[in-house]
């Protein structure tokens, strides 16, 4: 009763949050958690201990021991078996199981497997370690989806990760994230693009299933990048970009046989504080890693302190706005979770906040 309580209190808080359970998130990536290592990670607020068994599959915990709270990170992995550092309960890594409690004498009756420390499934793709987290206080469902996979066109690419964080609620990563009016001002860069480049812009976008999608188009020529790949492959640049529920940003650019592809997540660590995971790749022999490295830590440095000189303004919870065309994506984004959260609520199926296919104007 009294955990069921808690549960609930602790469901209803996370709720407020403004997160979205029953989803994937990258906790980590995976070169972090090597052999017989315990290392934490927090996910919408979850506290997690994760780690590799001897068998090298990854796993997650909660990070708190069932028995008295304490974090199970500060206990030890042993091949497959992570023991609490307080009272040396032992826990199967993989399901949570409790396995041994050392104090239990021959009189005791306690049935030990019954006991599970918190777990979330956990799959590695992409060189990241994906955790699972079902809502509080929830059981995990039958079946779960595959982790998302990074979309690759050739058996031979490049592959690079980057990170960042932001001081920020997720719902603002996300729509900064998606924002197509902040390129002018926040990236203008030799490289990429001037402040006077600035011209009119019409895109269409369709809906996709819990998302939408910037249609197949050619991207703005007015980019050094793409100018440079069109004229190698003598060939027209596509771009497709997509974004879904609960975070995920794709971006697909193919000229000919040549391709980048591309994904940011944004993922929840607090309320006020979360993660970009930037990966990418790509078969462009022109494009060395370290270079593109180079500018990717640039374009990310300028979202981050755009986004700290933000979480200032917003310290004083000051009215904001949202104005068409260029902030669709955005209220898109808003409709998208609220829709999902209410059938979810009901039952009943999602109501996709786009009727069909839009073309919005900006001025970029
Ligand atoms: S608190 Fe973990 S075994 Fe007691
Ligand atoms: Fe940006």
């Amino acid at each position: 009763m009294q955990m069921d309580a808690e549960a609930a209190q602790e469901s209803a808080a996370q709720a407020d949050a403004g997160f979205l359970w029953d989803f994937w998130y990258p906790a980590m990536r995976s070169t972090v958690i090597t052999e017989q290592k315990l290392v934490t990670a927090m996910l919408l607020e979850v506290p997690l201990v994760l780690g590799r068994t001897s068998e090298g599959k990854a796993f997650a915990m909660r990070d708190s021991c069932p028995h008295r709270g304490i974090p199970l990170s500060y206990g030890r992995l042993d091949g497959r078996v992570v023991e609490c550092c307080y009272h040396g309960w032992r826990f199967d890594a993989c399901s949570g199981q409790c396995v041994e409690i050392p104090s239990l004498s021959s009189q005791d009756k306690l049935k030990v497997e019954r006991i599970f420390a918190g777990h979330y499934p956990c799959e590695e793709r992409d060189g990241y370690v994906w955790v699972y987290l079902n809502s509080p206080g929830t059981k995990l469902p039958e079946t779960i989806p595959a982790a998302p996979g990074l979309t690759v066109f050739s058996d031979k690419y490049k592959i690079t990760h980057l990170s960042c964080e932001l001081p920020s609620h997720i719902d603002h990563g996300i729509i900064g994230l998606m924002d197509p009016a902040h390129g002018p001002f926040v990236h203008q860069s030799w490289f990429w693009r001037k402040r006077g480049s600035i011209h009119e812009k019409a895109k269409q976008f369709e809906p996709i299933p819990n998302g939408f999608r910037m249609s197949p188009h050619s991207p703005s020529m007015n980019s050094a990048p793409y100018q440079l790949l069109k004229r190698i492959t003598g060939e027209p640049v596509t771009t497709t970009i997509d974004f879904v529920l609960p975070n995920v940003r794709t971006e697909e650019d193919r000229s000919g046989k040549m391709w980048f592809s591309s994904r940011a997540t944004v993922t929840p660590v607090r309320r006020d504080l979360c993660r970009i995971d930037f990966v990418a790749a790509w078969n462009l022999f022109f494009l060395p890693v370290s270079i593109f490295r180079i500018f990717g830590k640039i374009f990310l440095r300028q979202d981050q302190e755009t986004m700290i000189q933000q979480a200032e303004g917003l310290k004083h919870n000051p009215r904001l706005m949202l104005i068409d065309d260029a902030d669709r994506p955005a209220k898109w984004y808003f409709a998208l979770k609220a829709n999902l959260i209410e059938s979810r609520r009901t039952g009943a199926p999602m109501v996709h906040p786009m009727e069909g296919p839009v073309t919005l104007r900006w001025r970029s």
